[in-house]
């Protein structure tokens, strides 16, 4: 028998009951060179320092609720109570060595995960090279292929599932990184962690959208656009999912499918793509009236931006904004877009869409590319629980917006769009918002259709992104530490170190821990006043009722020219409605909000008699406090007055004086513009003075109307030459009857004269929009200023004169 000393006799048992995972001895005993004694000595220690849960008495009573405590935690002199192994310290290239401590390795940059093939070979998925990518495995060259081939399985098998459902609702749309930068301090207002310091950086990814179309539908249809951004913030992220129209069509989550299903293409024949105008949506518009303020910013030029870099942006919804103090104050969000607000007008829309489906999509692009960076300011509207009880109209309803003359809008920071997406699929299509994602310093109010956005997005996301691990797809994992129990799912990527996967723990040390009020998410507490209003119920609060007088503030707001695009989109869109009766009830309820409105659009539809006036829900209307706010109108949003980011076609033919283009190209390159030559095909253009001139583009592959402005050249054969393409005229007459600006070289004004094209308005007043090179010199800066007032609607008749 061997002789055993009595450390040895104390040694080998701890030893070897360290060793067991299965129950275990009344003490467990460390052993300084036997690190499994070690873990388990540790792992007493700490489970021993947490007798009982330190925060359970807190978690009861309606106080302790308001600022919950952090959750107890103890440290341990090693690291071994939080391995999940002994063995993690055997490292190789793949299994890599143990984190620092509460680190989470997943969240980095995206050059984690960023993959660059220069001067690499193909392989397989697993990193096996590949030496033959053009034949699968055979037996003999004319034989039967091989199951064998695992190479062409692979590559057959991924294609087979490179497609994920498209989003429901918004499937059409781009997006691309940027910045915000905070302008101060906000800390008075809110504690969020954007808005901590002036100039505080956060970084952001933006999606904008369409909201009826499918993945591949056109970008320039008639819709509402969503503005969505993603703010990583230091304290998690924060998503504003927002829209390019202050309101929605409805009041109540409960009508949401309703109004989609309304919207899409008819259920029977899948008719028609992209489009509102056909009979289920105004079926379902005309029988809900609270949707008629909407369908006048839809009916407006704002449902038809000329670009996502000239669209303002809103949150739509009432939230709530929370200082330090936890004071709690009530806000709108705003985008106002540094280059203006600016709308296509319909007939341009539709020949766009045609011409280049992507014109939104290719405009982000470009803008990006060529360092016209999109420039919006976040504006808060802030305003009191006081002064939303004297409202005349209920800060929860989604269908009123706040006058900006009732509540201003302060600027208080901005955001800039500066980096194109590497990978549309992996960063645009894989991007998840979520109303659902605020920071500390953010609350919801009680807007019921914010509630079901609030559930909406991250059910719909785990069918879309395949599981509930999309927060690891690395667009959307945030920047800031996230370490909790949630475990396993589809597509795990994070690793767990440890056996803890609950709270309350002792066997973590108690982590990861509960945060408390001071560092973590504490919901705004809220008392309902009136005591009826504490009994469950399916109802709507009787403000909700008014209908129609927002409507009228905003069809009062617009332009003469503004409210004739109404007119007119009402009039094309019910013109496809196919249900009379269903024109009729639209036209019914347009009496409530304005009668030349209803009569014009009557008109247009050949309804001789008008119909009744629609009833009202709400007999007494409350007096509202404005009844009209200029600031709805397009003209009060101009944008900085530069051209950065407008497309200009410079027409190009042999026989133009190649310097003068030339000249012209360069004046409108500088100040931002991108200026493109187009002629009768791409390629060099013989010039009569023999300067060097290529064309980027031709009369046929990028038609008039996808640009901002056209040039028209000097030199009397190259003009010649134009006036014999169809095509360059057609060029000319869209550029009129889309009311953008001219700018006539020399010889070219015969061109206006065969189109038909007045240099005159009709009352005899100069055309703002049309600048004849008069030599002074002063062309240039005179078509540049006519560039930045984007459109000369003074030209506009109906039917269009040209
Ligand atoms: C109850 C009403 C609403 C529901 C249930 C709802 C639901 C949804 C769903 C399911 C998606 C697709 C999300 C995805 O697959 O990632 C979506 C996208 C979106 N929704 Fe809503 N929505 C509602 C109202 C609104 C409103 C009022 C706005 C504007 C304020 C809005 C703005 C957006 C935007 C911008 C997107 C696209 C986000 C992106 O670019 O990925 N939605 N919505």
């Amino acid at each position: 028998m061997p002789h055993l000393d009595n450390s040895s006799q104390r040694t080998v048992p701890a030893k070897a009951a360290a060793r067991s995972t299965d129950s275990g001895p009344s003490k467990a005993v460390g052993v300084s060179d036997d690190p499994s004694s070690m873990k388990a000595a540790d792992t007493e220690a700490l489970a021993a320092a947490m007798p009982f849960n330190a925060t359970k008495a807190a978690e009861h009573g309606f106080l302790q609720g308001l600022t919950p405590p952090a959750g107890a935690t103890v440290s341990s002199t090693s690291n071994l109570p939080g391995a999940s192994t002994l063995t993690e310290i055997n490292g190789s290239e793949k299994t890599g060595e143990p984190p620092p401590p509460g680190v989470n390795m997943g969240l980095r940059s995206l050059d984690r995960v960023r993959c660059d093939s220069t001067g690499q070979a193909l392989t397989t998925n697993q990193g096996v090279r590949i030496a033959d990518n053009q034949n699968s495995l055979k037996l003999g060259v004319r034989g039967p292929a091989l199951l064998e081939d695992f190479i062409l399985r692979e590559k057959i098998t991924h294609f087979d599932h490179e497609r994920i459902p498209e989003r429901i609702v918004h499937a059409r749309g781009s997006g691309a990184h940027g910045y915000f930068e905070s302008y101060g301090p906000l800390g008075h207002l809110t504690k969020a962690a954007p808005f901590k310091e002036a100039g505080k950086i956060t970084p952001v990814f933006a999606r904008f959208s369409t909201v009826a179309g499918e993945r591949g539908s056109k970008d320039t249809a008639r819709d509402v656009r969503g503005f969505a951004v993603k703010f990583y913030t230091d304290e998690g992220i924060w998503d504003l999912v927002g829209n390019n129209m202050p309101v929605f069509f409805i009041q109540d989550a409960m009508k949401f499918p309703d109004l989609v299903h309304a919207v899409k293409p008819e259920p029977h024949h899948a008719m028609p793509q992209a489009a509102s105008a056909h009979d289920t949506f105004w079926d379902f518009v005309s029988l809900m009236p609270e949707s008629t303020h909407t369908l006048m910013w839809l009916m407006s030029d704002r449902g038809i931006p000329r670009s996502y870099a000239t669209m303002q942006g809103f949150g739509v919804h009432t939230y709530k904004l929370v200082n330090e103090a936890g004071e709690v104050s009530f806000v709108k969000f705003h985008w106002e877009p540094k280059f203006g607000t600016h709308s296509l007008v319909w007939d341009e829309a539709v020949k766009i869409s045609g011409a280049d489906p992507d014109y939104h999509r290719r405009d982000l692009w470009e803008r990006i590319e060529a360092g016209a960076y999109p420039e919006w300011e976040l504006g808060f509207q802030v305003f009191s629980e006081e002064q939303a009880q004297a409202f005349s109209f209920d800060i929860l309803d989604a269908t009123k917006l706040i006058p900006e003359e009732l509540v201003p809008v302060q600027k208080v920071g901005r955001m800039v769009l500066n980096r194109n997406p590497d990978n549309f699929f992996a960063e645009t299509e894989q991007v998840a918002f979520c109303v659902a994602h605020v920071v500390p310093g953010i609350d919801f109010s009680n807007d019921p259709l914010l509630a079901g956005r609030i559930h909406s997005y991250l059910d719909t996301q785990i069918s879309r992104l395949g599981g509930p691990n999309f927060h690891e797809i690395p667009i959307n994992a945030p920047l800031a530490p996230v370490h909790n129990n949630q475990r396993d799912g589809m597509h795990r990527q994070s690793i767990a170190r440890g056996r803890v996967a609950y709270e309350p723990n002792s066997l973590g040390g108690g982590c990861p821990f509960q945060a408390g009020a001071m560092q973590g998410y504490v919901t705004v507490p809220e008392t309902l006043n009136a005591k009826e209003e504490q009994a469950k119920v399916r109802a709507k609060p009787e403000k909700f009722a008014d209908h129609y007088t927002q409507a009228q503030l905003f069809f009062d707001s617009q332009t003469p020219v503004e409210q004739a695009h109404i007119a007119a989109a009402f009039r094309f869109e019910l013109s496809k409605v196919q249900v009379p009766a269903i024109r009729v009830r639209m036209v019914s309820s347009l009496r409530n909000v304005s009668e030349p409105l209803a009569q014009r659009v009557a008109k247009g539809l050949g309804i001789k008699t008008l119909p009744d006036a629609m009833p009202m829900a709400l007999e007494h209307v409350a007096t509202p406090e404005i009844t009209e706010s200029p600031t709805l109108s397009l003209k009060a949003r101009p944008g900085d007055g530069s051209i950065t980011g407008r497309k200009v076609a410079i027409l190009v033919a042999p026989g133009i004086v190649g310097q003068t283009a030339i000249n012209v190209h360069a004046a409108l390159f500088v100040r931002g513009a991108s200026p493109r030559f187009v002629g009768p095909h791409i390629g060099p253009i013989e010039t009569v003075d023999g300067v060097a001139l290529e064309a980027d583009a031709s009369f046929e592959n990028e038609p008039g109307f996808l640009f901002d402005g056209l040039v028209l050249p000097d030199g009397a054969d190259g003009v010649a030459v134009l006036a014999a393409a169809g095509q360059a005229m057609d060029f000319v007459a869209d550029q009129y009857r889309h009311a953008k600006p001219i700018m006539v070289m020399g010889a070219s004004a015969v061109l206006l004269d065969q189109v038909g094209v007045p240099i005159d308005l009709a009352d005899g007043r100069v055309d703002p929009g049309i600048v004849v090179d008069d030599g002074t010199g002063e062309e240039v800066q005179k078509f540049s200023k006519a560039l930045a007032a984007h459109r000369h609607p003074e030209r506009e008749t109906d039917p269009p004169m040209v």
